[in-house]
Formats: C-alpha cells, sequence, structure tokens
C-alpha cells in the first residue's frame, strides 16, 4: 500500500475515504489521488535542499499530470512548475502559478509560445536548438523584453532503471551535444544575443532511474563545461538544471531511492565540483515529474465482462483501459492492483486485466494475482499517477475519466469526466454538397 492508503472493513480507502465509497459518487474509470502523498513527495525534495544549505527550485514535470488543481496543489507545496507546451503554460497561468516560477521546455517550441512565455514574463525558458537562440531573440527585440535562459545539453550519459550508459555523442532529439562542440556554438551564440541572459544549464538523462551515479556523473560534465566557459570568458554559471527521472515502486522489483538521496548525492558532485573548479556552487534546479506523483495515483474500475481460455488464461475485463493508461500498451509496463472491496481477502486467483478499448493489446494486467473476481466489483491499479490521465485519450470516443483529490477524509472532484456532448463539442456537421 502507498501513502495514506490502508484497509478497512475488507475494503481499500485512500486518505481515510472508502474508494467504493468514491466509485459510487464518481463513477468509473476513475483516478484518485491522494494528495498528502504528493506533499510528502515534494516537501522531501525541497526540505533536502533547504537541510543541505543549497539555493534550489524543485520544478514540478508538469507533463506527468497536469490540471489545475494539481498546479495548484505544486504552489502550496514551494515548487516551481515545468511546461513542455502552451497547453501546460496557460493551465499553469490559469491555476495562479507564479509566472516567474514557470520553466518552458521543448524541442520545437513555436512562435506563438515563445511570444506567450515573454508576455507572461515566465522564468526561463530551455533552449533546445540554434533555431531556438535565434527565434527568442527575434522575439526579445520586437517587444524590447530580455529572456533567462538555460541551455538544454546532451552530456553523453544515459540512464535508465539501474544501468547508464555513456557515449561520447547523443543520438537525441534534445537539446545541444556537449561533447563535440555544439554546447559551445550554443554558448557563443547565446552570450552574443542582447535579449537573452543565459543562467546557465540543463540536461535531463532519463526516467524512473533507480541510481544516482547517472546523476552524477552528468552533473560532473556540466560542472565542468560551466567552468570551462568560466576560464574563457568570464561567464558565471548561476543555475545547474539536472532534470528528472527519479524513479518509483511499481511493483515489487522497483527499488527506488529516497527523494533524500538523490538530491544529496548529486548536492555533494556538484559542491565537490564547484570546489575543484573554484567556482561558486550554483543554484541547482531539478525536474521530477513521476516522483511527485505517480505512486498518489490509484486507477479506479468496476470489473464487468469475464472470459475464460481454457488451459491458457482468465480473462477480466474493465471499464477502461488503453484510454485512461497506455503505458502497458506503449512500454510493456507493470503494475499491482487489488480489488478493493474485497481487499482483505486472499489474493490467489490469476487474471488478466483487459481493457474495454478495440485492440487486442489493450490489456492492463498479464496474469496479475488478485482476489476473486466478480461482476460489479472495484479493480483498484496503483501507482497511477504519472502519465496516466496526462496521456489519455478519446480512442474510440472513450470519454476521459474523472479525477478526484482526497485528503484527510475529505474528497473533491479536479478534473470532471468527460461527457458524449464534450465528445462532439468540437465536430461540426458536414456541408460540402
Ligand atoms: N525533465 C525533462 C526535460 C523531461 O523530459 C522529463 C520527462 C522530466 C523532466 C520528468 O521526468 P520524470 O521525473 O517524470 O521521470 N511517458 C513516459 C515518461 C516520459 C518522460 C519524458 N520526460 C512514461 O510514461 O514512462
Amino acid at each position: 500500500l502507498y501513502g495514506t492508503q490502508a484497509i478497512k472493513d475488507n475494503e481499500l480507502t485512500i486518505g481515510g475515504v472508502s474508494t467504493t465509497e468514491l466509485a459510487n459518487t464518481y463513477g468509473t474509470p476513475l483516478f484518485v489521488y491522494d494528495t498528502a502523498l504528493i506533499r510528502e513527495r515534494a516537501q522531501g525534495f525541497v526540505e533536502t535542499f533547504k537541510e543541505l544549505g543549497v539555493q534550489a527550485q524543485v520544478a514540478y514535470a508538469s507533463k506527468a499530470f497536469a490540471c489545475v488543481a494539481m498546479y495548484q496543489l505544486a504552489v502550496q507545496e514551494n515548487l516551481s512548475v515545468d511546461v513542455v507546451s502552451g497547453g501546460e503554460l496557460y493551465t499553469a497561468l490559469k491555476a495562479g502559478v507564479p509566472a516567474e516560477r514557470i520553466h518552458f521546455h521543448g524541442n520545437n517550441k513555436s512562435v506563438e509560445e515563445i511570444e506567450m512565455a515573454f508576455d507572461a514574463k515566465i522564468g526561463c525558458i530551455v533552449v533546445d536548438n540554434f533555431y531556438e537562440i535565434e527565434l527568442i531573440n527575434t522575439i526579445a527585440q520586437q517587444k524590447n523584453a530580455n529572456m533567462n535562459v538555460l541551455l538544454r545539453v546532451t552530456p553523453g550519459v544515459e540512464a535508465h532503471t539501474h544501468e547508464f550508459i555513456t557515449t561520447g555523442q547523443a543520438d537525441s532529439k534534445f537539446g545541444f551535444d556537449l561533447n563535440n562542440g555544439q554546447a559551445d556554438d550554443a554558448f557563443k551564440a547565446a552570450q552574443e544575443k542582447s535579449g537573452i541572459t543565459l543562467l546557465g544549464l540543463h540536461c535531463h538523462i532519463g526516467s524512473q532511474i533507480f541510481e544516482t551515479e547517472g546523476f552524477s556523473l552528468a552533473a560532473g560534465k556540466l560542472m565542468a563545461k560551466l567552468g570551462a566557459w568560466r576560464d574563457e570568458t568570464g561567464f558565471t554559471p548561476q543555475v545547474l538544471n539536472l532534470g528528472g527521472g527519479f524513479g518509483i515502486r511499481y511493483t515489487a522489483e522497483d527499488t527506488p531511492l529516497a527523494p533524500q538521496q538523490y538530491v544529496a548525492d548529486m548536492i555533494q558532485v556538484v559542491k565537490e565540483e564547484a570546489q575543484k573548479l573554484n567556482l561558486d556552487v550554483p543554484e541547482i534546479w531539478i525536474e521530477p515529474g513521476r516522483s511527485l506523483v505517480g505512486d498518489a495515483g490509484t486507477s479506479l474500475y468496476t470489473i464487468g465482462s469475464q472470459k475464460t481460455v481454457p488451459g491458457v488464461r482468465e480473462y477480466i475485463a474493465v471499464d477502461g483501459g488503453m484510454s485512461d493508461n497506455i503505458r502497458p500498451a506503449l512500454y510493456d509496463a507493470k503494475y499491482e492492483a487489488v480489488i478493493a472491496n474485497k481487499a482483505n481477502e486472499a489474493a490467489d486467483y490469476t487474471y488478466t486485466v483487459a481493457g474495454k478499448l478495440c485492440e487486442s493489446g489493450d490489456k492492463l494486467m498479464t496474469d496479475a494475482k488478485l482476489q476473486k473476481a466478480e461482476e460489479g466489483d472495484i479493480l483498484a491499479m496503483f501507482c497511477t499517477g504519472a502519465y496516466g490521465y496526462s496521456m489519455a485519450s478519446n480512442y474510440n470516443r472513450v470519454a476521459r475519466p474523472a479525477v478526484v483529490f482526497v485528503e484527510n477524509g475529505q474528497h473533491q472532484l479536479v478534473i470532471r469526466r468527460e461527457s458524449y456532448e464534450d465528445l462532439i463539442q468540437n465536430d461540426l456537421p458536414f456541408t460540402l454538397k
């Protein structure tokens, strides 16, 4: 069980609220977020920087799950916010996120998006390519304004779970290569532009990472580069952004570290490098997404039809699927679940949980150990808070689910369930003859 989850009278509760009551009240499929756990995760990062006396910004990578209420919760917990589109920027601004705490990412930001960032006076743009350097400077001149930027670089360190690889050259659509002179050219270009204030460097080495070595390696490489630029030009780096990617526990096989550990290790490396290079320790920024919201989210589904393939497997089908969680189909992602209204019973049945979408690959779990499933039971799938709702679609014209926040025995709808009316609101009748 995660966060405030508990079992009471054979039922799964979250934040002191019965999940079957939530299912009855709001319908299914339903995303339930344990906001106390989101707060705890946020504080884990924020407090560690404070305790170790390092200036920092912890920016929520809102692609993991974005809505007005989520941005407001992020602000309550003193997080900054990383946005990657005009849509996320718009939502964050509407939610009241202070503009100076917003960082804008993306490898192909449009003119409109960059103009929007200028007009809102956001904190910084993380610049991805040479075209964008020109674009930002042109818009800065048109608006007689200035923009803080970080340069996103690919350090040749790629981490995935327990493994990381280092390469001389990174084959990535993102950022400037740190190892082949590209980053140096970008530095020169950015320094020459009157509309750009260069704060420092950014990198993001991967996602669902369980070790600190990759971050340490990347931090070392970026610090060395900042030191070299200082030597060559007198440049004073203010910010080192080491991205997100801290892993979470989806299943028993996953062994993440505590937020505190990731942060403590990267701070140590940055401090050591700073001392070696005789540089002031820059502000350290990070961008966790999954590790802030992933295990705080639980998906509730109603179980409907069942099918036995004799000698092969038992299927149970739920009222959602790849339209609200595409991760199993897309990445072969693994989850654990419980039948929420039988949570205390033995999980000695094996089922493959199918979604309701018209695609054979629409399976949420394969050979999952569960309590005996009957039609009308509520399936609670754990750890769906990151990249679930945010990657949801209307495939098959299935409406996207509702989202509720629970805390301290209270619950609140934060995203309404889509209606059939919503599904056709942008459709127009055919009028050509
Ligand atoms: N910063 C940058 C620049 C990123 O590209 C990402 C994620 C993050 C921060 C946040 O990473 P996190 O802390 O959430 O690992 N859809 C995939 C994950 C894609 C991650 C993309 N970038 C999934 O469902 O696993």
